[in-house]
């Protein structure tokens, strides 16, 4: 008998993205639409919770109907609706939510919710079709820096995670200490194309021996502090170099725990995940590091690193297949931790 093809309508309003998207078959994008608030968020030097919440009521119904549209499909073409319900902005992702569970309840499909951190791990399964378990997976973006390997589909051990600032949020914090404003992440990788990563020692907190955890806040106090010790002296501040050396501080550390969290684990595979993960330098750099070691590097496009609803649409997927449904009691839950429900 042919196997019945599933489609999934999914929708993510975690942070600053309305999002929706139509995936057939976890691994096939129909369609993938974005309406970013970044520009505005912009205005206030990051995001604003309450204007979040505002522009995804003013957007959501669009956004929908146009990744309907844009896949050829209706409402009643769909087996389930997928969402993200958490972790992130209460009041964004409540959003998304109601939204979504009211579409379900109106056109009476099974919904699923989705954690966001898986969402952003699977998107390495719409870029590469036959990408599967087992792997380690560094998930880097502006709310989280995990190291998580996964065993199977919707099996996550975390490793480690930051102890302080995610990656994202350092990259955000610095770029705003040397004037180039938000969101900090692609404006230091483009400068940082022009500067020395040699110009500045920045410490590269490594923590215990051992240890899986990050911890980028003391890097960000010492970008601080050569600022500061720079104007005090009068000597010239270079916001290429600091971005520089900067991220290759960051970068260094991320790629060492990941290929050394792989070895340790026995796992030939290693996934990027997340923001971050667009980050050309950290890109470069874990695909030369997998290739020496001989490991298997899967990198989702930029466009499916940042936040968007194909990746949430995957990870509903594997869960619908996986048999979970969620009532219409679900609740939106900004610490979600990921492998719970
Ligand atoms: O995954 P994401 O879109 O939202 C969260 O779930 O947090 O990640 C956003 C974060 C921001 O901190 C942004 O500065 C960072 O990803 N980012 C980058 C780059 N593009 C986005 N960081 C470094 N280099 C980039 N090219
Ligand atoms: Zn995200």
């Amino acid at each position: 008998m042919e196997k019945k093809d599933i489609f999934i309508l999914a929708v993510e309003s975690s942070c600053d993205e309305t999002a929706a998207a139509v995936v057939k078959n976890g691994r096939e994008v129909l369609s993938n639409v974005i309406s970013s608030q970044i520009a505005l968020h912009t205005l206030y030097g990051g995001v604003v919770p309450e204007i979040a919440s505002r522009k995804h009521i003013e957007a959501i119904d669009g956004v929908i109907g146009q990744a309907l549209t844009e896949s050829g499909m209706t409402l009643q073409d769909m087996d389930a609706i997928g969402v993200t319900y958490g972790p992130g902005l209460v009041g964004a992702l409540l959003v998304g939510l109601a939204e979504a569970k009211a579409l379900a309840f109106a056109a009476d499909k099974p919904l699923v919710g989705v954690h966001h951190i898986e969402g952003h791990i699977c998107a390495n399964y719409i870029q590469n079709k036959d990408f599967a378990p087992p792997y380690m997976a560094l998930v880097v973006s502006g709310g989280h820096s995990h190291l998580v390997y996964v065993s199977d589909y919707g099996r996550y051990e975390i490793l480690g995670h930051t102890r302080d600032d995610a990656a994202g949020e350092a990259y955000d914090k610095v770029a705003r200490a040397i004037g180039m404003g938000y969101p900090g992440g692609p404006k230091i990788d483009a400068a940082a194309k022009k500067g020395n990563a040699a110009a500045v020692k920045f410490p590269r907190v490594f923590l215990e021996e051992d240890s899986y955890d990050f911890s980028f806040s003391g890097l960000k106090s010492a970008v601080l502090n050569y600022v500061n010790k720079q104007k005090m002296m009068q000597l010239p501040i270079v916001p290429e170099d600091i971005a520089a050396s900067f991220q290759e501080a960051v970068v260094e550390v991320l790629v060492e725990k990941t290929i050394r969290a792989a070895k340790d684990k026995g796992v030939s595979k290693v996934a990027l995940a997340g923001g971050v993960a667009s980050n050309s330098a950290l890109r470069e750099r874990m695909r030369q590091a997998c290739e020496e070691n001989g490991f298997y590097f899967s990198i989702p496009a930029p466009i499916l690193c940042t936040d968007n609803a194909a990746m949430i649409g995957c990870a509903a997927y594997y869960e619908y297949m996986a048999g979970v449904r969620d009532g219409l009691d679900l609740n939106a839950n900004p610490g979600l931790k990921l492998g719970e429900r």
